[in-house]
């Protein structure tokens, strides 16, 4: 998998870039992107082109098909060195580590990044690369139900939609609730800071009933800011000596969510289970509610949730139009090169 994605990147350089952009701008419109819309987008030869898409197909990270025309989709390996590029130019990373994680719907990798203004000494952060919408062919197929003819554009869709929201979140939530800090996304990655200590899942604590209270008061005060984390459990908990860190936020809900209770009590429920069945500690899911609740702004009626959806809405367009000019520029800055290289 992305394995495969560090070993090409390196040998991958500005005209692969920007094929593996044009197919990623061409899919919007073409289930397979024909080659001479790239050959439009790169103004690279055909024959160059050639050469190129078949080393491209060849280390998968992009896909070709002969039927019923010619054309190339991009593969999450492609998309991968797509942002992977993009943060090594913002600086956001410079060099990129071992896997450390596979989710349920992500895969975690290690990277460096370089201390702002160059004062302190380089750290490691982690990369989060969503994989939504390739998980389950269930879900695979009820997103191809609802896209219809979009389909071949579903998956990037999904899983740029998830990190965008996972990231808008996480810079809600942090620092007031225990997050990792979130430091960049792009596409369907998100690069942020690493959780402290380990997962609560694998962790034999000492003094559990400080580590429950402090998990309950980041709920709270996560539902105080309008935020309802929807899969909580053991397995999106970070311990540390001295701290919780919640972690994995793409599916948060609102309160206004019409099953919003449920969810919460979901949520909540799974951490009472967990610190009864290993620590024997009993707690009142109904008191442990009513303390998270009072917290809150008095209902839904702090004018943020209403917009929401509009706001994704247009985020979602903004980008699309962001990563456009991103490319033009990107073009601009690689065209130079390019004339001086022909063989
Ligand atoms: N900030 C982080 N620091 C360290 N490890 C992390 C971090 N975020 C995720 N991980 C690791 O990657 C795994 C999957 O990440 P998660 O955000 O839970 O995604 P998924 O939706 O795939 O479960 C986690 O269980 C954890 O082991
Ligand atoms: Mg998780």
């Amino acid at each position: 998998m992305i394995d495969e994605v560090l070993k090409v990147f390196n040998k991958l350089d500005a005209k692969d870039f920007r094929i593996l952009t044009g197919i990623e701008t061409g899919m919007k419109h073409f289930e397979w992107v024909p080659i001479e819309e790239l050959n439009k987008y790169t103004k690279l030869p055909f024959d160059k082109l050639e050469y190129r898409l078949k080393k491209l197909v060849r280390d998968k990270l992009v896909v070709r098909t002969t039927q019923p025309y010619e054309g190339f989709q991009i593969y999450f390996e492609g998309y991968d060195a797509l942002a992977l590029n993009t943060f090594v130019k913002r600086k956001s990373i410079s060099a990129i580590g071992d896997e450390i994680g596979v989710g349920k719907e992500s895969v975690i990798f290690e990277a460096i990044r370089q201390p702002e203004l160059a004062i302190g000494k380089p750290f490691p952060v982690i990369i989060k690369f969503h994989r939504e919408g390739r998980t389950s062919f269930k879900q695979i197929k009820r997103v191809r139900e609802h896209l219809g003819d979009r389909e071949h554009f579903s998956w990037i869709y999904a899983a740029r939609l998830a990190a965008q929201r996972e990231y808008e979140i996480m810079t809600k939530l942090y620092p007031q609730v225990s997050v990792p800090k979130p430091l960049d996304q792009n596409r369907h990655a998100i690069v942020m800071e690493i959780a402290k200590g380990s997962l609560l899942s694998k962790t034999k604590l000492v003094d559990p009933e400080w580590y429950l209270d402090e998990i309950l008061k980041q709920v709270k005060t996560t539902y105080s800011l309008g935020v309802i984390h929807a899969d909580l459990s053991e397995y999106n908990i970070f311990v540390s000596e001295d701290s919780v860190q919640l972690i994995d936020w793409p599916q948060y809900v609102t309160p206004d969510h019409p099953h919003a209770d449920e969810i919460l009590e979901r949520d909540v429920s799974n951490i009472l289970t967990h610190f009864f069945r290993k620590y024997d500690i009993k707690r009142e899911l109904e008191k442990a509610l009513t303390e998270i609740k009072s917290g809150a702004k008095s209902g839904s009626d702090n004018g943020e949730n209403d917009s929401e959806e509009f706001e994704e809405e247009d985020s979602k367009e903004g980008d699309f139009e962001a990563e456009e000019f991103e490319a033009e520029e990107f073009e601009k800055a690689t065209s130079k090169k390019e004339t001086s290289d022909k063989k």
